[in-house]
Order: structure tokens, then sequence, then C-alpha cells
């Protein structure tokens, strides 16, 4: 007799076992299946491998985890790497919305939703808007290159309007709203077209070499419901680049608190400050991060704002249409549905949101490049880092896992700057006419490529990234004032270094 034999159990224990052995391995594969569907995307991260992001050199890593090597034309537009297909089918779907150009409403079908989001009857455009969809603004994610002559129609760019309200504020006109749309639907009349004039104003740096800014004139002609009241002030704003917005997100208040603390010590007088903004569901008080003067708090908020304030698109955040009182063929023209029917569903507003959330940013290119490595000194030492904050590290709250503890390089405090009154427009909630908020400048390089027109600034009057820089004053005009004074080749090397975003 051997011992193998010896050692066994009796038959029926063995068939117990086996069982139970079964039994284990179901359990098992349905627990990790689970884990899988259910929990283990949510980390943010998919089954392939991140090694070209863990092996890179971490100056290229603008976003950390969320950096995209993309080569393409379309470098503003592309998800994180390694996603769980969850989250890329997400992405896709926002994409398709985000593209998705609509049109009036039939005033018969509701708006129908395919599962994703997207909709099968793209309707409820207007009845007055700017453009009909996200990318048309938007362009690859970037700022669509528009004409921007005299007499053109705006593209991509449109006007807000103010006039002081007698009380020390500011209102929209009487009849018309804070930002003019310059398109209708069918038996609507537009509120009017914006228009811009330039005059060239010429200097010249201390070393002689001369210059020239555009500064814009605008004005409102074909003014659709009424006349527009004297003392009118006008701004235009153009459509920013829109990598890393989920990064920008991730940042903790407590973070940009501490930024607008520490600039209370600056040595230029560089005085940053948030805009405290309301939440449009909550009512709750919070910074604003988003947008030009920095007056949306989430990328939700943004998002349902955009599609109401710039295509006329009602969401559960804004369930009604915007025409005003005396706008009486807006108010009778077309809509779809019936009680409780917006254009944008719920569904369609979060898949809108993911997408924006998990745009990735760009990775710098050419850093080893020496004249790349001198641009960034001479950034720092003259500060413009004062505002252009080059490194920030997102916080540990975000609901997408993945952009939690990111360390990122966005150049930007997300904070308002008083830019001087070269620069002034409008106000808007806390933030003065004056005020701007730092743009984030990653990606920035990469305008030309992407969108194949290299104008910056709120409203694109700079024709590149020099002029972009000259027209900085008020709290940035020591920086400006130092820039000036740099040799001819310091300066090319400051600019090489902005290319290198
Ligand atoms: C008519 C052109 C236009 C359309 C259409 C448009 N946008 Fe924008 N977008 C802009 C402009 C201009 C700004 C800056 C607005 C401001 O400063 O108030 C902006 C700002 C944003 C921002 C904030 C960017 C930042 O840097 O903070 C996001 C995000 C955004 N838009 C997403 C969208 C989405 C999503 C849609 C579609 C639902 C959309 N936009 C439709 C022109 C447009
Ligand atoms: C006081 C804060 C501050 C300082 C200092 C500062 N900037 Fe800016 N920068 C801003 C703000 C705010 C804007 C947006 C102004 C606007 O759009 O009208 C801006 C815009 C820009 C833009 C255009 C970005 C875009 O997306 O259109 C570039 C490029 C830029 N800054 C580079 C620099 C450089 C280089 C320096 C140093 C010489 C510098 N900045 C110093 C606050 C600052």
């Amino acid at each position: 007799m051997s011992t193998t034999t010896a050692n066994l159990p009796p038959p029926r224990s063995r068939w117990l076992l086996l069982g139970l052995v079964m039994l284990a391995l179901a359990g098992g594969t349905y627990g990790w299946t689970l884990w899988k569907s259910e929990y283990a995307w949510r980390s943010g991260y998919g089954d392939g491998s991140l090694a070209h992001i863990r092996t890179a050199n971490p100056a290229v890593l603008s976003g950390g985890d969320m950096t995209t090597f993309h080569k393409g034309y379309k470098p503003f537009g592309q998800p994180a790497d390694n996603l769980p297909w969850q989250y890329a089918k997400r992405f896709e779907d926002g994409d398709g919305l985000f593209e998705q150009p609509y049109r009036a409403a039939s005033g018969r079908d509701p708006t129908t939703v395919k599962a994703g989001g997207v909709a099968t009857t793209p309707e409820g455009l207007g009845p007055l808007y700017n453009a009909n969809a996200c990318g048309a603004c938007h362009f690859r994610d970037g700022p669509v290159e528009t004409p921007y002559q005299t007499g053109e129609p705006m593209k991509g760019i449109f006007l807000r309007l103010s006039v002081p309200d007698g009380k020390g504020g500011y209102m929209a006109p009487p009849g018309y709203h804070a930002q003019l749309r310059d398109k209708s639907v069918a038996g609507v009349p537009p509120e009017g077209m914006g228009v811009i004039t330039w005059d060239e104003v010429p200097g010249a740096f201390p070393d002689g070499e001369s210059f020239s800014l555009r500064h814009p004139r605008y004005r409102v002609d074909n003014p659709g419901y009424g006349p527009l009241p004297a003392g009118l002030i006008l701004e235009a704003r153009s459509a920013p680049r829109l990598p890393g917005m989920g990064l920008l997100e991730a940042i903790d208040t407590a973070t940009l608190l501490g930024l607008a603390k520490a600039q209370e010590l600056d040595p230029d007088g560089v005085s940053g400050r948030p805009n405290w903004v309301t939440d449009p569901e909550t009512g709750a008080r919070v910074i604003g991060r988003f947008s030009l003067k920095a007056n949306e708090a989430s990328l939700r908020a943004q998002t349902a704002g955009a599609a109401f304030n710039d295509m006329g698109m009602t969401s559960p955040i804004h369930p009604r249409e915007l025409c005003l009182p005396g706008q009486t063929a807006c108010t009778g023209a077309p809509k779809n549905g019936g009680q409780g029917h917006t254009d944008l569903k719920e569904e369609q507003l979060q898949v809108l949101t993911t997408y924006l959330q998990l745009l990735a940013v760009p990775a710098r290119r050419n850093v080893d490049d020496a004249r790349v490595q001198r641009g960034e000194r001479l950034f720092a030492d003259i500060r413009c880092n004062a505002c252009h904050v080059d490194t920030l590290k997102t916080g540990g709250t975000h609901p997408i896992t993945r952009l939690r503890g990111q360390i990122i390089h966005p150049y930007s405090d997300l904070l308002l700057h008083d830019m001087g009154p070269g620069l002034a427009g409008r106000p808007d909630n806390d933030a003065g006419p004056a005020e701007w908020r730092t743009p984030p400048l990653w990606g920035i390089g990469l305008t030309q490529r992407s969108n194949h027109h290299s104008a910056f600034l709120h409203d694109q009057r700079a024709r590149n990234l020099t002029e972009a820089i000259l027209w900085h004053e008020g709290e940035a005009a020591p920086a400006r004032a130092r820039f000036m004074g740099l040799s001819r080749p310091d300066r090319a090397a400051l600019i090489t270094f902005l290319e290198s975003l």
C-alpha cells in the first residue's frame, strides 16, 4: 500500500472538496467580473500600459498621467491614454455630441437620445444663437480660425454687452441679452451683427526693433430689438483651447486660495484673486475657474451655459428658452416636446462633461533644445510665472479618480488679474472690466498646427506670441517691461520656450 493512497480522503469528502473548489472558482470569477465591470474602471486606468509616460522625461509631462504624445493635427482633442473602455466610450460619445451640428426645433418630435447620449434628432438650436455646434467655435478643441476682418460675420467669437445700471453697477442693455446672438432661426430677428475695425498702433523695443499692435473697436450693426443705448461697453471673446480642462477642475479650492494669498507679498504688485460665482445648481458660492473671466465653476455648469448662451439649447440647468419679454418672435418660435422637455438631456450633459474632463494635455516638445531651456529660465527670471504658475498638484476629491493627485504644468493660477485699460472689456460676476483669468499656456505652441493661426488673447487681437506679451499691462506691466528690455536673441528664446509648451 503506497503512502499516497493511504492519505487520500474517503470518496464522499472528495466530492465535497471538488464542489467547494468549483464554488470558490465560480465566486471568484463572478467577483472578478463584477470588480472589473463595476469598480476597477473607475480608477480611470485601462488594461494597457502607461510605460511611455512612466519612462518619459518628467519635463514633457504637462498633464501628468493625462499627457498625450499624439503627433497629428488634432493635438487638443485627444483622450487620455489607456482609458478603460467605459471611459473611452463616454469620451467618444461626448466627442460625437461636441461635433454634432444642431438645427432649429421642428416643433414636433422631442429630441430623442441614442445610447451614449448622441441625439437622434439633433434639434433645439436657437431661436437665438451664435453657432450650431460646440466644435464650430472650438474647432479641433482649439480656437476656430476666424476671418475677423471688418464687415465679415464673426465666427467663434461673440460680443458681450453691458451698460451702466445707474447704481454703480452694470447690466445688459434693455431689450438685449448680455451676449449678442448674431444668428437666429427663420422668422426671428437676430440681435445684431458685431463689427470690428482695427487701428494699427506702432511701437518699438528699446533696442530699436519695431512692432505694431492692432487695437480693436467693436460696434453692433442692425440691432434687432431697438436702438442700443449710449455708454454701451462691448467686448469680444474667442473660444479657448480645451486640453486639460478636467485637471483644472480637479485643483483644490485651497490651492487657488493659497496662490492668491502668496501673491499678496508679490514684489511686482501681482495680486490675483478668485472670481466668486454662484453654482447654478446648488446656489453655493464657489471659485470660478472656467471661461476667460473665470465665470464658471464647473465643467458641467460651463457646458450647460455654453449650450444655452452660445447655441440657444435648453438643458436641466437652463430649462427655459432664453427669449426676453420683448422678443416675441423668439417666444413664438417652434419648440420641441412638452412639459419638462429640454433640448439637451441630462445624459447628454453628462457625456459632454465627461468628454471635457478626459481631454488630455499635449506633451512638450524640444525640451532638450538649449534655446528652449534658456527661454524657460528667462520666463522665470522676468517673472512671467508670477501669474502663469508652472507647477500645481491636483487635489484628491475629483469624481474621476484618474484626475487626482496629478503633478501638472498648466502655466496658470486660474486667478483674475487687472491687465490694464488696453485689454479692458466689461465686468462679469466679481471680475472687473480689466480683469482676466490667467489663461493656461499648456499646448499654446500647437495652436498653428491645430487651428492654422496664431492669434491670441481673449479676442484674438494679438497676431503672434510677441504681440500677446506686448499687450500685458496693469499687474503685468513690470514683467512686460522686463521682456521689452531683453536682448533680441533672449526675446526669441522666450518665444521658442512658449512654442515648446
Ligand atoms: C459661439 C461660439 C461657441 C460655441 C458654440 C461654444 N463655445 Fe465654448 N466657449 C466659447 C467662448 C467665446 C468661450 C469663453 C467664454 C467666456 O469667457 O465667457 C468658451 C468657453 C468654453 C469653455 C471654458 C474654457 C476655459 O478655458 O475655461 C469650455 C469648457 C467650453 N467653452 C465648452 C463648450 C461646449 C461643451 C460647447 C457646446 C455645448 C461650447 N463650448 C460651445 C465659444 C463657444
Ligand atoms: C499679472 C499676471 C500676468 C503676468 C505677470 C503675465 N501674464 Fe501672460 N497673461 C495674463 C492674463 C490675465 C492673460 C489674458 C489676457 C487677455 O486675454 O486679455 C495673459 C495672456 C498671455 C498669453 C496669451 C495666451 C492666450 O491663450 O491667448 C501669453 C502668450 C502670455 N500671457 C505670456 C506671458 C509672458 C511671456 C509673460 C512674461 C513676460 C506673462 N505672460 C506675464 C496674466 C499675466
